[in-house]
């Protein structure tokens, strides 16, 4: 969908205070696609907060922009982030929403890969030529940019953006801030405070949506 398309769905007139969005942009499958591709595809996405990993081999599965992702941490203590699609044939590898594991293998084939997402055995692997799997192909696929902003984790799928510090900076970095100190202060659990990240997205993709209707 152009920009020229976008720009028809927003009617915007200061003078007369109306502002218009067209119902279709709530329906139309074309307008939900734009936005997976121009929004969803392209900008730092909440995936989790650290206190959800707090020991090795936690894991937590959830969609994220449209795509089922593992966020985990793995048994040398690194958070990490994998599509929850197995290499093989595309199966879901983990089922669970959450829990501890050294290891996650996919129900349909039987391939076993370890927290660190690298593949650790596949039944009937005689049958594959020799070093099959060492150049990563039978690895699970990570997430092309996993940071984190204090104890907050972010995703991106987009390999060349910018980095999460200096998407942040300013208004949402301070939103998520104010949201972290209460849980220090007060000793309520983070997690619960990081609903307030909500707010600190929202306010990224309003800025993401302003580019592209001016
Ligand atoms: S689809 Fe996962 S092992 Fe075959």
């Amino acid at each position: 969908m152009s920009d020229t398309s976008f720009s028809r769905l927003v009617h915007v007139d200061r003078d007369a205070g109306v502002f218009r969005v067209a119902r279709r942009s709530f329906l139309d499958d074309a307008v939900f696609e734009a936005e997976r591709s121009q929004i969803f595809d392209r900008c730092w996405l909440y995936v989790g907060h650290s206190s959800e990993l707090a020991k090795k081999g936690a894991f937590v599965t959830r969609p994220v922009g449209g795509r089922n992702l593992i966020f985990n941490r793995d048994g040398a203590g690194s958070v990490r982030a994998f599509l929850n699609s197995c290499p093989h044939r595309g199966s879901t590898v983990c089922r669970d929403r959450a829990g501890l594991a050294k290891n996650f293998t996919c129900s349909y084939h039987g391939w076993v890969f370890g927290a660190d997402g690298k593949m650790r055995d596949i039944p009937g692997k005689e049958a594959y030529v020799e070093g099959f799997g060492s150049d990563g192909c039978a690895d699970l696929v990570a997430v092309p940019r996993l940071e984190q902003y204090r104890d907050f984790w972010f995703v991106c799928f987009d390999a060349g953006t910018v980095p999460l510090v200096e998407y942040l900076a300013g208004v949402a970095g301070m939103v998520i801030d104010a949201f972290r100190w209460p849980a220090e202060v007060t000793g309520i659990a983070p997690e619960i405070w990081a609903a307030g990240v909500a707010c600190a997205i929202l306010i990224a993709l309003w800025r993401a949506l302003g580019g592209l209707f001016d």
